[in-house]
């Protein structure tokens, strides 16, 4: 909120405007001002991502026609802006980089009095969203090595999925298989083959870079045989949990006549 000194009847809130992937916030005290003054009405996202492709949306609380600023598909759009603020509202350009969404109203006067709202939104025809952290499943032994399958949801727009090895070098993986759920937002599986290294430790990325966000996911391949018995008829495996599991199941599924 804003108060101007003399009559304290200035007052600005920035209202709590709750997304899945961010949250506005304002002052959490008044701020004083002087009428002829140039004021910063505060308000910004947490975690400060950047606003530049978000709508930016300053308007008056219960006014007929409320909007004090627009700033919307990168620019500000203030033709429905109520007259009394033309020329006088400003956004800061080079913080909304930031997720700094503070307005600035010069020459402050009397008909200013009251609350104003900031309202940051992704636009309907940009709408994003940011997705479920990855799963990484172990298929099983496949084509000399272990087949690791990834999985998220939740996605818009599509993210690119990566598979890295323990250094971060990005493995040669299949295509990424692209669904769609109920909500228009992407499934995606990426399947990698891995061979048996000293450190079996492989990782999930899944990158968005437009709005940069990034959700990773390790997965460690312990490379011993962990719980097996002989049975009588051959080698009985418990637990898949290794490389040399895979490949003994293999062995035995083909001596069995089955397939791995
Ligand atoms: C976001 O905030 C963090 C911690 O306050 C800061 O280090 C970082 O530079 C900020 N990022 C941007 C884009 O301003
Ligand atoms: C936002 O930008 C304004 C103008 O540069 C600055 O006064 C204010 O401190 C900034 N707010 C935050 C949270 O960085």
């Amino acid at each position: 909120s804003l108060c101007v000194t003399d009559s304290c009847v200035w007052c600005f809130s920035c209202v709590l405007f709750f997304t899945e992937s961010f949250e506005v916030l304002g002052p959490a005290d008044p701020v004083v001002a002087v009428a002829g003054e140039d004021v910063v009405l505060p308000c910004y996202l947490k975690p400060n991502i950047s606003a530049v492709d978000l709508s930016v949306e300053w308007f008056r609380v219960q006014t007929k026609d409320p909007l004090v600023h627009l700033y919307q598909d990168h620019e500000d759009r203030n033709e429905n802006q109520i007259p009394s603020y033309r020329r006088r509202t400003s956004l800061f350009p080079e913080e909304l980089r930031n997720g700094n969404t503070s307005l600035k109203v010069k020459n402050l006067r009397g008909s200013d009095n009251g609350e104003y709202k900031c309202l940051v939104h992704y636009t309907i025809s940009v709408s994003v969203a940011v997705g479920t952290q990855p799963v990484i499943s172990i298929e099983g032994y496949k084509e000399g090595g272990i087949s690791l399958v990834c999985e998220s949801k939740g996605w818009y727009p599509q993210p690119q999925v990566v598979w890295m090895d323990s250094e971060g070098h990005s493995l040669p993986a299949g295509h990424t298989e692209t669904h769609t759920d109920s909500m228009d937002l992407f499934i995606l599986r990426r399947r990698v083959i891995v061979q048996e290294t000293e450190i079996n430790r492989f990782t999930c990325r899944v990158l968005q870079e437009d709005l940069n966000e990034i959700k990773e996911t390790m997965t460690e391949i312990p490379g011993e045989l962990h719980i097996f018995s002989i049975n009588k008829g051959g080698v009985v495996v418990r637990w898949c949990g290794g490389f040399s599991w895979c490949l003994l199941y293999s062995r035995y599924k083909q001596l069995d006549g089955g397939t791995a």
